[in-house]
């Protein structure tokens, strides 16, 4: 039986929480996207749905302090391997408790039990776990992880990295990432030639559509860009705001009818009207 058409939908770690502290986690904000959710699937025309989500300040500090993402060479050893996975199964059982305060009862699949890389790079993961979930009409739900890694011991590989990856055998319709600001910024003194914005608040704009034709102005002024946004000191070891955009449009090049957007889940109804198909924020075309 083929099953209705699957959004991937990642609830990124500055959505979660404060990412610069190990403690933070948005219960409440959580409770309410799940209702989102929730309704989202209830309405028509059906979805299914695969929930990411990221690591958060309980993940990315001992990322951080051990340099986790770089394996063995970053120095950290196996203990920083072992703090930083305690660190994703705290956010994991957090996201899993809000998430069912909502009804919303994902299956958790921790891509550490299956992913193999080389370098920093997934090489092999067997979907067919998520596949068959998918099929028996459940949400499966993955995360940022640290993974094992042929190379270099382990590495840590991010929900959008692995988005990348399930897209060739998943092939979703949408991707949908919701984090703390509602789409990519730019400073509305230094507009950038071929992009269009609608303003924000004073001096910030957010870029409509990112398309191959803007997208490398776009990341050169993402790279000098002095704004300050969402949390004030971002805590991210894969890549933030920038790793996001080339991921999707690296998605998106190679299936040109994917949908891909970069939305804000503390704007009350944007996961439910990204969900079900609507524009809310920058889209990467
Ligand atoms: N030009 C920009 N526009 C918007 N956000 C930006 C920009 N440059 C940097 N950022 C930062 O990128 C952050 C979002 O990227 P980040 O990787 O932290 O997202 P996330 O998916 O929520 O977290 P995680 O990767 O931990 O799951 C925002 O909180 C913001 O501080
Ligand atoms: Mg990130």
């Amino acid at each position: 039986m083929k099953r209705p058409p699957l959004v991937f939908l990642k609830l990124g770690g500055s959505l979660l929480g404060d990412k610069s502290k190990p403690r933070s986690f948005r219960a409440k904000t959580l409770g309410r996207i799940g209702a989102e959710i929730g309704s989202a699937l209830k309405a028509s025309p059906p979805i299914s749905l695969l929930i990411g989500h990221g690591g958060g300040g309980a993940a990315h500090y001992p990322a951080k302090t051990y340099r986790t993402r770089d394996g063995l060479p970053g120095g950290g050893g196996w203990r920083g391997f072992a703090e930083t996975r305690r660190g994703v199964l705290t956010m994991n059982t957090r996201v899993l408790k809000a998430l069912a305060g909502a009804d919303l009862h994902p299956i958790l699949i921790p891509p550490v039990a299956g992913v193999l890389a080389r370098n920093g790079k997934i090489k092999t993961w067997d979907t067919s776990v998520i596949e068959a979930t998918l099929k028996a009409g459940q949400i499966p739900m993955i995360h940022g992880d640290v993974v094992i890694d042929k190379g270099q011991g382990f590495t840590i590989c991010s929900t959008e990295a692995l988005f990348d990856f399930l897209v060739e055998s998943l092939e979703p319709a949408r991707i949908v990432l919701a984090s703390d600001v509602e789409g990519v910024y730019l400073e509305s003194s230094s507009p950038v030639v071929g992009v269009e914005t609608r303003p924000l608040r004073q001096g910030v704009e957010v870029i409509k559509t990112i398309t191959p034709a803007n997208r490398t102005a776009v990341r050169r002024a993402m790279k000098q860009s002095g704004v300050k946004h969402g949390s004030k000191r971002v805590y991210d070891v894969t890549g933030g705001m920038v790793a996001k955009v080339e991921h999707l449009a690296a998605m998106n090049r190679r299936h040109p009818k994917l949908e891909t957007q970069i939305i804000s889940g503390l704007v009350p109804g944007a996961v439910e009207a990204a969900l079900r198909g609507e524009t809310v924020g920058t889209v990467i075309a």
